[in-house]
């Protein structure tokens, strides 16, 4: 199917979708219609058919989708029908927190080598992968097809380790240190920030509290 440019808002929800639909297909669900999805998801079943219309529909039929298929279909637009290697940089706490989840390898995101600084963690064991010191980053980056790097280091070193990974071949930067990266076009870079998370979480503390005094 020929893929036209997709605004980021429609891609920013596509993992939803996936996440919905592959609980869907687990509980052994053939079909669904957008009206029962949107219920499902509390979204527009409008909403939805206008996002499945950026790529072609998914061959809505009758009654609905087909569950499975529109699972296949997000997860390879999702690019989650290939494997990604990936390395975390960064043995602290958040590092090997990430390190020790299972789930990313059943998404095809394979945890390959884990590097840090501090020369009393090199060695260390994180789920069967030991963590190396940075000296052997760039040759380990280059010789085993690594196409993602977690970034879990201080934003004072971020820059410049992501200078290397960009020099070394790196695809993408999965970024947690809070500081911007100015990587080579061609890399992407996803920031993630917990906080800000929690400060949208405040904010609608706030206003539920301030509707409550007001009514
Ligand atoms: P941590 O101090 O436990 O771990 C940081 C690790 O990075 C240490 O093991 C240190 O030796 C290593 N390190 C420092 N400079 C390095 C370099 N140049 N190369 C390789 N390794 C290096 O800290 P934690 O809690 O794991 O947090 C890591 C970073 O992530 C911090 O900068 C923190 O601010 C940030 N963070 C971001 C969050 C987010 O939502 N974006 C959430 C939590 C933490």
């Amino acid at each position: 199917m020929e893929e036209k440019e997709i605004s980021q808002a429609v891609i920013g929800r596509l993992p939803r979708y996936f996440r919905y639909l592959g609980e869907l297909k687990d509980e052994g669900v053939e079909r669904i219609s957008s009206q029962e999805l949107s219920e499902l998801m509390k979204v527009t079943a409008s909403q939805i058919r206008q996002d499945f219309n950026n790529f072609g529909g998914f061959g809505q039929q009758g009654y609905g989708y087909n569950v499975e298929h529109l699972y296949k279909e997000i997860g390879r637009i999702l690019g989650l029908d290939v494997i990604h290697n990936f390395i975390i940089i960064g043995a602290g706490n958040l590092g090997q927190a990430l390190g020790n989840y299972l789930n990313f390898e059943r998404r095809g995101f394979i945890f390959r080598g884990m590097f840090d600084i501090n020369p009393q963690l090199v060695g260390r064991d994180v789920r069967g992968v030991k963590v190396m010191p940075m000296e052997e980053m760039e040759r380990f980056v280059r010789e085993n097809d690594i196409d993602i790097a977690v970034l879990t280091i201080p934003k004072t070193s971020a820059v410049e380790v992501a200078e290397r990974l960009a020099a070394n071949g790196i695809r993408a930067i999965w970024n947690f240190a809070h500081v911007d990266l100015n990587v080579p076009e061609g890399i992407q870079v996803e920031s993630v920030h917990l906080s800000d998370s929690l400060m949208k979480l405040s904010y609608n503390i706030s206003r539920y509290k301030k509707e409550k005094e007001n009514s």
